[in-house]
């Protein structure tokens, strides 16, 4: 990348459908601009969310990934989020020791109305990889 192109991120975000994906939807039904270079993939709980998604996000090309599932206590499943609350700060501490900055892992609960939240988030994120810049492991470094 030369220093005349500015350079944008790529970011996979991997939400719950209840409450993320469904704020993100309504978010977008609203006209809501998010970054696009915000893609999106669906998974029916947080407590789905498996770090092994993470790290092969990264290990693919992503320079962040955001997380965004139910509040604690609003899961659709009870207490599958739950799972993940746990899981995530362990998974950032991980990510740190293999070179990535934890700020590349983006960790936010989200509901359903909350699209307009979830929009300043995604737009705030962006602006923290522009300043980080390209992942170090992307292109298989
Ligand atoms: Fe959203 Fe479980 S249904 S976190």
């Amino acid at each position: 990348m030369s220093s005349q192109e500015v350079f944008d991120p790529y970011v996979l975000g991997i939400f719950c459908n209840w409450c993320s994906y469904a704020g993100a939807d309504g978010a977008g039904t609203s006209r809501m601009q998010r970054p696009a270079n915000l893609r999106i993939v669906r998974v029916m709980c947080g407590g789905r969310i498996d770090p092994q998604f993470v790290i092969n996000a990264f290990m693919n090309g992503a320079d962040g990934v955001m997380v965004s599932h139910c509040h604690p206590g609003d899961c659709h499943y009870v207490e599958g989020n739950l799972k993940t609350v746990r899981k995530m700060p362990i998974l950032k501490r991980y990510l740190e020791q293999f070179g990535i900055n934890p700020k590349r892992l983006k960790y936010i609960f989200v509901s359903a109305s909350e699209g307009v939240v979830l929009t300043e988030i995604a737009r705030e994120y962006s602006e923290v990889l522009k300043e980080l810049g390209p992942s170090p492991i992307k292109g298989g470094n």
